[in-house]
């Protein structure tokens, strides 16, 4: 197991360029199951997670393709199983369940199992396919989906906290392949899903409405081999942002997607930094004083959760209070104990996190414990005075791809060693 060395306090000044994202990746790369043809996919970082997909992707028969950020399958046949030791890896892995019963008539995937950020049920999931004709039964960890024909209805993906973004991917993907047309009222707005429903498009899909939170599907005889283009991960540009905020530095965020930036550029504003749009990205400069702020995580428009840890580690090392709620996953704060022996203040209160920013961290070996909590971590090692030392990388490799390698590039100091 990895662990990143980082000795705080240097000056980040430079370049940072912006990976594909993750979170459209997967689901796309889960949509190539829809067809016996050939698709290809540009600019899929290069993650453990992309990994676990691929590996699924195989085991289900695919012949599978990953070179120099282009993946090529070809799945002409498609097993309907995926085993609890692949889909156990990762969460993100229940989105095959879609494609194999659309393109199969039934599918057994095991659930995907307990996580640290909280419960996370599937429920919406399975819902939307009961919607669609799908029988569906629990059965020793497994979903078990069987339909004689997938049918074209209107349903709605509303959970008690907002739509569901795997949920919305799902039913979406098993929809195209219908008999009539679906109906998603309370579909995720996210740009991941618009992007998926574009690839979905180029397949032969007929889908409407995608970002409008009601998408109209109808349903189509068979998908066809596609090209696509995966959009720039905007949690990864934001997780850069907020290094250029923590040390007080500067960097150009090349190729960000600012559009689907919106909220993350409006919260590091409220704390004082710039950001401002150029040509090839965004430029990210901040200095003292920063101001404290609040946050609110919500679906899509909002304030992602996926950068909450982020920020939360950027507020402690601003003086004065602030708020940080978390709507989306009331428990997912597993970052705020390690921060607090960085010497954070931070006051949990329900799912709000109370913080009083200090001038500066002390550097103390942490622990990663989830995806976004461990780049928390390298966030606030950054700023941190001596050295912090990282352990359980592997967190941070499922979602980001060189992480060390990007920010030694614009010179800060992380080493990572085994
Ligand atoms: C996706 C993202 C993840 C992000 C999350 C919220 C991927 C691969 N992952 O996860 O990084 O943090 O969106 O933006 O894209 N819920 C239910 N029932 C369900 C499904 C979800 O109640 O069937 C609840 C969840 O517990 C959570 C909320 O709905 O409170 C949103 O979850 P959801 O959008 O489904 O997250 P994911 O799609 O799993």
């Amino acid at each position: 197991m990895d662990k990143f060395f980082i000795h705080g306090g240097a000056h980040l000044r430079g370049t940072v360029s912006i990976s594909g994202s993750k979170n459209s990746s997967l689901p796309i790369l889960a949509a190539t199951l829809l067809t016996r043809e050939r698709c290809v996919i540009h600019r899929v970082p290069d993650l453990s997670d992309i990994r676990y997909m691929l590996e699924i992707l195989r085991y289900l028969g695919a012949d599978v393709s990953f070179s120099a950020g282009t993946v090529t399958v070809e799945a002409r046949k498609v097993g309907w199983e995926a085993p609890y030791d692949l889909v156990r890896r990762m969460r993100a892995s229940v989105c095959v369940l879609g494609p194999i019963l659309a393109r199969c008539g039934r599918s057994k995937v095991s659930l995907p199992g307990g996580c640290v950020i909280g419960d996370r049920p599937i429920d919406l999931h399975l819902r939307g396919l009961e919607a669609l004709g799908t029988r569906i039964t629990l059965s020793k960890g497994y979903v078990v989906a069987e339909t004689s024909a997938l049918t074209g209805t209107r349903l709605s993906l509303r959970g008690p906290h907002g739509s569901t973004v795997l949920g919305t991917d799902n039913v979406m993907m098993a929809a195209c392949l219908a008999r009539g047309t679906t109906i998603i009222e309370d579909a995720a707005l996210e740009p991941e899903v618009a992007d998926l429903a574009r690839f979905l498009r180029a397949m032969g899909a007929r889908i409407h409405g995608e970002g409008t939170g009601c998408l109209e599907i109808e349903g189509v005889e068979e998908l066809h081999g596609a090209e696509h283009t995966v959009i720039s991960d905007r949690i990864e540009a934001g997780t850069f942002a907020v290094a250029a905020a923590i040390v007080r530095g500067e960097i150009l965020l090349e190729n960000a997607p600012s559009e689907h930036m919106g909220s993350i550029i409006e919260a590091l504003r409220q704390a004082g930094a710039s950001v401002e749009e150029e040509k090839n990205g965004l430029r990210v400069q901040a200095g003292d004083p920063l101001r404290p702020f609040r946050l609110r995580t919500g679906t899509y428009p909002g304030f992602p959760t996926d950068m909450q840890a982020q920020f939360c580690a950027l507020a402690v090392t601003v003086p004065g209070r602030s708020e940080i709620a978390d709507e989306v996953f009331p428990n997912r704060f597993m970052h705020i104990s390690e921060l607090k022996r960085m010497g954070a203040h931070i006051d949990l209160r329900g799912n709000v996190a109370v913080i009083d920013g200090i001038p500066r961290l002390s550097g103390a070996p942490v622990m990663a414990s989830d995806l976004r909590a461990s780049a928390a971590l390298v966030l606030a090692g950054l700023q941190a005075e001596n050295t912090t030392t990282v352990s359980r990388v592997y967190h941070i490799d499922r979602g980001y791809e060189r992480i060390d390698a990007k920010l030694r590039a614009v010179g800060a100091n992380i080493e990572r060693r085994p």
